[in-house]
């Protein structure tokens, strides 16, 4: 696992390099989604795969934009799920985005999650790491130095919801106007990682990722960021539900690029999801 965390390490110094320096064209690709890649999507694949594939304790990558999965070692242990750089499309005007990782056992079932990372590109570099706890590190010169544990409170103050209001269910909406009302404040960039970072820092808050009228699975995918951060918040006191108020870390992965509607907060604002959901 140690040798895992320093590949995600490496990884992570090497893309914010390529942030730096490569530049903002289109590669002549799409992936599986049907997502035009950017130059900088495919450079930050390659080397996750190129640090990932030199553990022999892992058995297979899946990388968000490959179709599917590669088995690097028929001996491995471990599988890992990734997504290279996402929220790219925020590089070109300068927000944070991030990689995002989980580490499976046997399958890329949510229950089979036994650690998982992210990093956030932003006006420094930052790794957070969950395995028994969650430990946030900052780059410095050319090392991860531990931050701070981070802990959620039990409610928090900050309302992150995406997706088209436009087709927003109509209980959805009535959820994220009632924490409105309530004083909850707008914190939303469109990147998932610094979106979420700011809701684990600052202590406790909603983000939301529903199912809407066009699209009533959601956008994010399970196996590369909702598994991954659904184990980041229950380890960090929070809670992780999908729109029937289920676990997510209880949902099977289905297809490998299957989504799914999510709900990520402290306690307090999960179970205000619960109510609103309720009778949906
Ligand atoms: P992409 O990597 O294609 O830019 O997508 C980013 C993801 C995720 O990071 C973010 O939370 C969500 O898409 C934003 O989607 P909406 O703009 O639909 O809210």
């Amino acid at each position: 696992m140690t040798e895992i965390i320093e590949a995600i390490k490496k990884s992570a110094k090497r893309i914010q390099k390529a942030i730096n320096e490569e530049e903002l064209t289109y590669a002549q690709s799409c992936n599986s989604s049907g997502e035009q890649q950017l130059k900088l999507d495919v450079q930050s694949d390659m080397i996750i795969e190129e640090e990932l594939s030199k553990i022999a304790s892992i058995k297979t990558i899946a990388s968000e934009e490959k179709s599917d999965p590669i088995t690097i070692n028929e001996n491995g242990t471990y599988l890992v799920g990734y997504d290279p750089l996402d929220g790219s499309s925020l590089v070109d005007v300068n927000l944070s985005v991030g990689s995002i990782f989980g580490i499976y056992e046997k399958s890329f079932d949510g229950k089979n999650l036994i650690a998982s990372a992210y990093v956030v590109y932003g006006p420094r570099v930052e790794l957070v790491v969950a395995g028994v706890k969650v430990e946030r590190f900052v780059l410095q010169e050319d090392n991860f130095i531990f931050m701070q544990e981070i802990c959620l409170k039990d409610k928090g103050k900050l309302n992150a919801p995406g997706a088209t209001q436009k087709h927003w269910y109509p209980h959805h909406k009535e959820l994220v106007e009632s924490l409105f009302q309530e004083g909850y404040r707008l914190r939303y960039s469109g990147g998932m990682v610094p979106d979420l970072h700011q809701i684990l820092c600052k202590g406790g808050g909603l983000f939301s990722y529903p199912g809407t009228n066009d699209k009533p699975e959601g956008k994010l995918r399970r196996v590369f960021e909702v598994f991954p951060f659904a184990y980041i918040f229950e380890k960090a006191g929070g809670e992780a539900i999908n729109d029937k108020g289920v676990r997510l870390l209880e949902l099977e992965c289905g297809n490998i690029h299957a989504t799914t509607p999510c709900f990520f907060g402290s306690k307090y604002e999960i179970e205000k999801v619960r109510e609103f959901y309720a009778n949906a």
